[in-house]
This record gives structure tokens, C-alpha cells and sequence, in this order.
């Protein structure tokens, strides 16, 4: 539990996400055929947490004369294990003008809380409200996407269930080294448009599946150690100042199905070695100013193909255009 999106309080992107469609459809039949059983109160400790929070909540969020906080927009609710009680399990509040940190103060003691989406909102500084907080220890989905956040990426260690991290269109700043370390359940991390600097990342767990840190400042070449995360299917490190030969070991991922490396400064020719990664479909290294020429059976697997505006030379290979089921080609 925890996974399938629900309707959000403050904005609408119910059906932003089709991959979640036809889960979400399930999900909600599901929900239908229990209906007609109103559900479960919620644990009365969780309800005055919930009604404490909804003084924070705009205009636009809940509407408190709903008895069951279970049923305001964006929450959800699970059983609870021993009791005829429900509990807190998801809150979305993406959207809803919020600011005021102390609201942290109340969130932090739900600590039955998976999931927790405050994206778009103009949360700046979280300084201390996570720390001591039992609510972070459960937590598997955290989205604090375009916030006002800013500083160097802090402490983590409370969250050490966390799956999915996305704390992009942010503000942060500094290197990023060893905070990613304590979270060794990480899946998915997106770090993107923020003003993070230095060596791109490597402490992440060897589970992560999703790695995106697009628009920032990392330089420097990719660590090889970084190609021992074998999991990794999304690879985005696009806008960036990365330099370096990238002949880099991209066959050590086996799973890579999406590899963004547009907008960087590597130096030297497109890696060969792209062409035995049979799950890559998406491989996109426009306005790289890679030179030497484009590599025979680049396009063996590859659906979608960006190599445009770079320095590159030498003959098209006879054999870029011939795969079946291609899709886009840009040279
Ligand atoms: C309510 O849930 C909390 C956990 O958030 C738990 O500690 C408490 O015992 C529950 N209370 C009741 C009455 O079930
Ligand atoms: C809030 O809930 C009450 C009780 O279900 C309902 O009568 C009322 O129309 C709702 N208000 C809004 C703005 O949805
Ligand atoms: C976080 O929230 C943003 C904005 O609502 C959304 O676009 C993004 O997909 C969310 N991130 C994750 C990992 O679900
Ligand atoms: C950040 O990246 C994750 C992983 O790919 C993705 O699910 C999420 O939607 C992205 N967030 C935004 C705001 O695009
Ligand atoms: C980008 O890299 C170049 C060359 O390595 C360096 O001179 C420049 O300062 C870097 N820019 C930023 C914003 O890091
Ligand atoms: C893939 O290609 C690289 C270099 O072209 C080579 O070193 C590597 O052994 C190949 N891997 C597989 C699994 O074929
Ligand atoms: C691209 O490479 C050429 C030759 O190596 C170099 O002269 C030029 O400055 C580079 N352009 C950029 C934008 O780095």
C-alpha cells in the first residue's frame, strides 16, 4: 500500500499519469466494491493530528465537515492491524500555497505515514523539522518537487525506508557525497534543476532503479563506480557541465532502458559499447560536442536516437536506418 495515486487536494493531476491509469482504474473499482461499508473510523489520536493539520491547509483543501479525515481529498487510509481503526498512510498536498513549516510539528507524530507528496508548494527551509520525527521513519514516497528549498542537501538519515526521493526544481546547493548513503531501499531519486555541484553521485543504494539530476552544475567525469549500480533502468544526467571521455562501462548496466546525455562537455566519441546494451530504447546525446564518427549498431536496439548538434564526422554506418521498429533518428 502506499503506491496507488489518489486525487490530490490542492491541484489535479489525476490523469497526468498514464503509466498509473489503469492501475489507479483497479484501484478505484476496488474501492467501489467495498463501498457501501462507509470506512473505517480513523484511530481518534490520527484524527486530531489530521484536524490540526487542516488549519494549514488552504482555502482550497479539505473540507472538514466530513467527519472521516480518511475521506478528504488526497488522504489515504489503511486498517489497522489489531484494531476496528483505520490509519494514515498517504497525504498528497501538492499545490496548496503552504509555507509554514510548523506544520511538521503535527506531521511528524503520523508516524504511520508511507507516503507524503508536498510538491509545489513554498516550503524553503526544513532545517530541524525532520529531525526526532517518527513520521520519517516509515516514509517510502517523499516528493517535495518545486519547493523553495535551498542549501546544501542536509541530513537524511532519518528516512532510512525511503524508496522514492524526488526533490527536483529546488534551490539546492553544494556537492553531493555521502548523504544519499543512509536511504539503502532507494529506487527512484530525482535531484534535477537544482544548483548542485561537483562529481555526480555515487553513494546510492544498489537497488536504485531511476537516477535523474538533470539541470545542475555536476562536472567532472562519471565515476566509474557509479556503472556498478546494475539496476539502474533511467539514467538522466542531461544540462550539466560533465567532462570526460564517456567510453565509460554503460554495458555494465543490463537493464539501462533510457540514457539522457544531452547538454554536457564530454570529450571524445560516442560510447560503442551502447550497442550491446539490448534493453536501451531511448539514447539522447545532442549539444555534446562529441566528435569521431557515429558507431556501427548504435540503432541495434536503440528505438529513439538523438545525436544532434554535435562535432561528429565520418560516414552514417550503413546500417543505422535499417533496424525494424525505429522510431526517431536525429544526427
Ligand atoms: C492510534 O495510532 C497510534 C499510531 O499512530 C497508536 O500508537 C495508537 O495506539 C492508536 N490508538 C488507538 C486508540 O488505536
Ligand atoms: C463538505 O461536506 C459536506 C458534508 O458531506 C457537504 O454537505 C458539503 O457540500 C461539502 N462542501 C464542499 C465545499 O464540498
Ligand atoms: C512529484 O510531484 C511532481 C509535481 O506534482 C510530479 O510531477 C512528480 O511526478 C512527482 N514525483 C514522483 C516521483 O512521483
Ligand atoms: C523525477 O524523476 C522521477 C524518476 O524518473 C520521476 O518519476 C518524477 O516524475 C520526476 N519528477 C518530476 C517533477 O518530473
Ligand atoms: C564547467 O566546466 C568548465 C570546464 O571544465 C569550467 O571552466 C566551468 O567553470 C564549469 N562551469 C560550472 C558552472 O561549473
Ligand atoms: C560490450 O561491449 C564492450 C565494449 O565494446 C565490451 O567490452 C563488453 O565486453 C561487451 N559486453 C557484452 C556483454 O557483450
Ligand atoms: C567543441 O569542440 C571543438 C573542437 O574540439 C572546440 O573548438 C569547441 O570550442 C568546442 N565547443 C564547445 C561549445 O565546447
Amino acid at each position: 500500500r502506499g503506491g496507488g495515486k489518489r486525487y490530490s487536494t490542492c491541484s489535479s493531476h489525476g490523469f497526468s499519469m498514464p503509466l498509473f491509469t489503469f492501475f489507479s482504474l483497479c484501484l478505484h473499482l476496488s474501492i467501489a466494491a467495498a463501498a457501501g461499508n462507509p470506512p473505517l473510523p480513523l484511530n481518534s489520536t490520527q484524527e486530531s493530528i489530521m484536524r490540526d493539520l487542516s488549519r494549514y491547509v488552504g482555502s482550497a483543501g479539505w473540507n472538514t465537515t466530513v467527519s472521516n479525515p480518511c475521506l478528504w481529498r488526497g488522504i489515504g487510509c489503511s486498517p489497522s492491524d489489531s484494531t476496528s481503526f483505520s490509519v494514515v498512510t498517504d497525504i498528497d498536498l501538492s499545490g496548496c500555497s503552504m509555507s509554514n513549516p510548523t506544520l511538521f510539528a503535527s506531521l511528524c507524530s503520523l508516524d504511520t505515514l508511507q507516503s507524503l507528496d508536498l510538491s509545489k508548494n513554498y516550503f524553503s527551509d526544513l532545517t530541524g523539522h525532520f529531525s526526532r520525527c517518527p513520521m520519517s521513519a516509515g516514509l517510502r514516497v517523499l516528493n517535495f518537487s518545486s519547493n523553495r528549498l535551498a542549501g546544501r542537501l542536509g541530513d537524511l538519515s532519518g528516512f532510512s525506508r525511503l524508496e522514492v526521493l524526488d526533490l527536483s526544481f529546488n534551490s539546492f546547493t553544494g556537492t553531493v557525497t555521502t548523504q544519499l548513503s543512509v536511504m539503502p531501499r532507494l529506487r527512484s531519486l530525482n535531484l534535477s534543476s537544482n544548483h548542485l555541484v561537483g562529481v555526480v553521485p555515487v553513494s546510492m543504494a544498489s537497488s536504485l532503479e531511476e537516477l535523474v539530476l538533470s539541470g545542475s552544475f555536476f562536472s567532472d567525469s562519471i565515476p566509474s563506480i557509479l556503472f556498478s549500480h546494475s539496476d539502474l533502468t533511467l539514467l538522466d544526467l542531461s544540462q550539466n557541465n560533465i567532462t570526460g571521455d564517456l567510453r565509460a562501462s554503460f554495458w555494465k548496466l543490463p537493464k539501462l532502458r533510457t540514457l539522457i546525455l544531452s547538454g554536457n562537455k564530454p570529450t571524445g566519441a560516442i560510447p560503442a559499447s551502447l550497442s550491446n546494451v539490448t534493453t536501451l530504447t531511448r539514447f539522447a546525446a545532442n549539444q555534446n560536442n562529441f566528435t569521431g564518427s557515429i558507431p556501427s549498431g548504435i540503432t541495434k536496439h536503440v528505438k529513439m536516437l538523438d545525436l544532434s548538434y554535435n562535432g561528429l564526422s565520418g560516414e552514417i554506418p550503413s546500417d543505422l536506418l535499417g533496424p525494424a521498429g525505429l522510431e526517431a533518428v536525429e544526427c
